[in-house]
């Protein structure tokens, strides 16, 4: 989704600003502009496509000398991306500009409304409107016209300003989307994300909903909505800065499934305790799992995919009923959930719109609430009663690899302290869980090392026009995540099935030469899986099947391609078979010459609904 970036202090903004923007790309994007006061006015250079053509645009306007400005990747919503409806956004009388991330949801009142006050609006987008109201509101003090501003609108924002007549300031906002300022040595930024910060300060503040901001060279003033100051808790960045970088990578894909045994391992260690998961302080007690009636998990995407491994790791180790939801579905479906039950989200990002608008929703009826997010201090981390966060370190490529890895963690960790609460797992079972989920690190490092075979198979099948994932169990669940991976890097669909549902229509899909990924790795389901392999290559199908099951010595007539990984228990396997997935995603993508890191029409962070 877009991006913000703000600059001032004692160096020039425009280069401050584009290494910002270019930090951010990954959060998906088709447009790119900055804004600069300049020779009294303001100046703003914007463009549709890549930054790169943002940054060939500046050049023409010579000398930039402005040590403050504001700058924005926009992922369009309202309006086609061009350079018109590209960010910043001028007012009326050019004296403010306004980038913006998020939806305006009353633009077309206050598009009325503005006209009737004489304002002609030249863009397509629900942006510009929050231009002129900001200038229909100012006199002379910025912190006031926001505050103001606001008032007239209903939706979802981020939002900061320049305003040509305090030229050395920015004044921002939010409401429902992520805004940080970075706190610098005279100098200090503004962004929707960490690292456009880093080149200036590892020091940041989280600013909350309704917040206003004023930031300078000198410091950073806090103001709540009533226009009084607010004291603030500055964070720091723990990881290195070098975290956020491609480290002799192709993508920051490859190397972040690379990372996946750092990232399992950093979630699971300090969460395991005398051989016990201790979650005690992340609002999971032994009372909470005592006591409740069903756990809801609702989520989006790839955070959905752990939730489906986690249903089904959790429903057997601990009998607890639970109901996993699509979060954009969960708020709209009257759903069924009090003060007796249970509500995980799961995030990476902890701003994804409908998983927030999710948690409120059962918090508001309720439910007692536990997000597992992966970026400290976040919206979804801030707002539930309790948090577990996933340590997997900044993910930058827009498709989860390692972050997801660190989710299905957490999930197991969740399912052994259930089941021992409940007396399900008795405590030589629930030891025996946790050694298993502590090596999982040492077995994915493992299972790593297929990847030049799935590279290999990729070269074979990257030509293909639609795939087929399958599953039982907890393959399934798997399955379904393999699938969304190959869809979202390389185009290609596919459709992850319940390897007995193929018979009930799909399977008239199969023709000579279809591609039939198996998921193989619950011994228990090992025969059913296999007569569904069978009915698939009876009607032509290749083959690719993956498995745990070190005994499993499958007919070769049914299998074109064997992949083993490491044996582990079932319940966890989904992190193991997951590997070879991520990676036959990756290199069929850079195959077909896809930008695996920044998907088409994909957003890192969906801030909207
Ligand atoms: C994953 O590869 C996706 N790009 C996407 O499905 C993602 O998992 C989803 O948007 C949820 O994001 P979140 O974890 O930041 O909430």
């Amino acid at each position: 989704m877009c991006g913000i970036v703000g600059y001032v202090g004692k160096s020039r903004a425009v280069p401050m600003l584009l290494q910002g923007l270019h930090k951010l790309e990954y959060r998906g994007y088709d447009s790119a502009g900055v804004a600069l006061p300049e020779g009294g006015g303001i100046e703003v250079i914007k463009t549709s496509g890549r930054i790169d053509d943002l940054e060939k645009k500046v050049k023409h306007y010579g000398e930039l000398s402005a040590c403050c400005g504001i700058g924005h990747t926009r992922w369009a919503t309202h309006g086609a991306p061009s350079d018109l409806n590209a960010h910043p956004h001028l007012s009326q009388g050019g004296k403010v500009a306004i980038v913006h991330n998020g939806i305006i949801e009353n633009y077309m009142e206050l598009r009325e409304m503005l006209r009737g006050a004489g304002y002609r609006i030249t863009t397509q987008t629900d942006t510009e409107v929050v231009a002129h109201l900001f200038e229909m509101n100012y006199h002379g003090d910025a912190v006031r016209a926001m505050v103001e501003t606001v008032k007239y609108l209903r939706g979802s924002y981020a939002l900061a300003v320049l305003s040509a007549d305090e030229p050395g300031q920015i004044v921002c906002t939010r409401r429902d989307n992520p805004l940080i300022v970075g706190v610098g040595e005279g100098e200090n930024m503004i962004a929707s994300d960490i690292p456009a910060i880093l080149a200036v300060t590892k020091n940041y503040i989280v600013i909350a909903d309704g917040e206003v901001v004023r930031v300078d060279a000198g410091g950073v003033t806090v103001y709540n909505s009533l226009g009084e100051t607010v004291e603030k808790e500055i964070n720091t960045v723990t990881w290195d800065v070098s975290a956020a970088e491609k480290g002799g990578y192709e993508h920051f894909m490859i190397k972040e499934i690379m990372e996946q045994p750092k990232a399992v391992r950093d979630t699971v260690q300090p969460r395991i305790k005398d051989g016990m998961p201790a979650l005690d302080d992340c609002g999971l007690s032994d009372a909470l799992f005592e006591n409740v009636r069903n756990i809801h998990i609702t989520c989006c995407g790839s955070a959905l995919h752990a939730g489906l491994v986690g249903k089904v790791v959790r429903e057997k180790l601990a009998r607890i009923p639970v109901i996993a939801q699509v979060a954009s579905e969960f708020r709209y479906c009257d759903p069924i959930i009090g003060p007796d039950d249970l509500c995980i989200v799961i995030s990476q990002s902890g701003t994804t719109a409908d998983t927030l608008a999710a948690l409120r929703e059962a918090k508001a009826r309720g439910a007692r609430t536990v997000a597992v997010v992966n970026v400290v201090a976040s919206d979804a981390a801030r707002e539930a009663d309790g948090v577990l966060y996933t340590w997997a370190g900044p993910e930058i490529a827009v498709a989860t690899t390692k972050a997801y890895s660190a989710q299905l963690a957490a999930m197991y960790l969740i399912a052994v302290r259930a089941g021992l609460a409940r007396g399900t797992l008795s405590e030589e079972a629930a030891r025996r869980c946790c050694a298993e989920i502590a090596a999982l690190p040492e077995l994915i490092e493992r299972t790593l090392a297929c990847r030049e075979d799935m590279q290999y198979l990729a070269s074979l099948y990257s030509n293909r026009q639609s795939i087929f994932f399958l599953g039982r169990g907890i393959d399934y669940a798997a399955a379904q995540e393999a699938s969304l991976k190959l869809k979202e890097i390389s185009y290609i669909h596919s459709e992850a099935y319940a390897g007995g549902e193929l018979k009930h229509g799909t399977i008239s899909l199969i023709e000579d030469g279809t591609l039939v990924v198996a998921l193989c790795c619950d011994p228990a389901l090992l025969e059913k899986s296999v007569s569904n392999i069978k009915s698939v290559k009876a009607r032509g199908a290749k083959v690719i099947m993956v498995t745990s099951v070190a005994s499993f010595q499958p007919d070769p007539e049914i299998c074109d391609h064997l992949i083993r990984i490491p044996a582990c228990a079932a319940e966890l396997s989904a992190s193991l078979s997951n590997i070879p997935m991520q990676l036959f995603a990756y290199y069929v993508g850079v195959h077909r010459g896809c930008d695996v890191d920044k998907p088409r029409n994909l957003a890192k962070s969906v801030t909207v609904e």
